[in-house]
């Protein structure tokens, strides 16, 4: 069922799990990740970046294929397709494609730029029955050609946000995009547990999922995290099991450069992924 995020990641806090935010590129992530979030009877969130977005053609053709595709596979499970650190330009245009969620990134902004610009999506959402996730703090790393810093929230600002009537907050707690540096300090558990203390109820979100080790990760959890996002992850197990494929001559025997072969091993391998993630997460069974 699609659906907005809102009611799924209240009942991951009250739980103390966490819902999976995978990213698509296309229709082999959108249906390995469909098809092991029913499996596994989880509930899921599909992310689209802009820049993801414009590859698949524009947000409708993202709409009319995540649409199609769970009608079709018989997705029973609550799934919100929601836009992944979207401008504000970015995010109307999702409201009018039709997405159930979206998350307005204003974090390179001045906290009052950032503020104002939040609050006028937190009514167009509301009158769209949609879900909003708002950021404070950058996270780092590089993501469509934009390289933050890493830095931590500040996290009376976060409360100021989270009060704005927002659906969720992703707060930078020393989380990067991508994989990690080997010289990388850590997520910041200080950082977010003042969060989570001024915050309270809000579910908070943790990006920058990949790479990031299980025990940090069910510590964040714990502290108030209810939706980590995913994304390089998924892209890497895709690339090594392709290029597995082709090192082994295996497009080059019969009919093995049939795309529908060519691109399986890839996207079993992204099943392979979120299936660990969830199973980290502990949203197996959640739905
Ligand atoms: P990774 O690519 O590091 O998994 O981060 C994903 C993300 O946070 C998308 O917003």
């Amino acid at each position: 069922m699609l659906v907005n995020a809102s009611e799924m990641l209240k009942k991951a806090k009250a739980g103390h799990y966490a819902v999976g935010q995978f990213n698509i590129n296309n229709l082999e992530w959108t249906k390995a990740i469909l098809l092991t979030a029913q499996e596994l009877s989880s509930p899921v969130i599909l992310g689209v970046s802009e820049g993801a977005g414009k590859y698949m053609t524009g947000y409708k053709t993202v709409v009319g294929m995540v649409k199609g595709m769970m009608e079709e596979l018989n997705i029973t499970v609550p799934v919100a397709l929601h836009l992944d650190h979207g401008s504000y330009e970015g995010c109307l245009k999702c409201v009018e494609a039709g997405f159930t969620s979206i998350m307005f990134d204003g974090s390179h902004y001045p906290i009052e730029e950032n503020v104002a610009k939040t609050k006028e999506l937190v009514k167009i959402v509301a009158e769209n029955g949609m879900s909003l996730e708002a950021e404070v703090g950058s996270i780092g790393g590089e993501e469509d050609g934009v390289v933050g810093m890493g830095e931590c929230a500040d996290p009376k600002e976060c409360k100021m946000v989270a009060d704005l009537g927002i659906d969720f907050l992703a707060a930078g707690i020393g989380n990067i995009h991508g994989k990690y540096p080997a010289n990388w300090q850590g997520l910041s558990f200080e950082t977010l547990d003042a969060i989570q203390q001024l915050t309270g109820d809000m579910p908070l979100v943790l990006h920058g999922g990949t790479g990031i080790p299980a025990d940090m990760i069910k510590k964040a959890i714990d502290l108030g995290v209810s939706k980590i996002n995913v994304n390089t992850e998924c892209q890497l197990a895709f690339a090594a099991a392709t290029r597995k494929y082709i090192e082994e001559g295996k497009d080059e025997q019969g009919k093995g450069f049939d795309p529908r072969k060519l691109l399986a091993p890839g996207t079993e391998a992204i099943k392979a992924t979120v299936k660990e993630k969830m199973e980290l997460f502990g949203s197996v069974g959640k739905a």
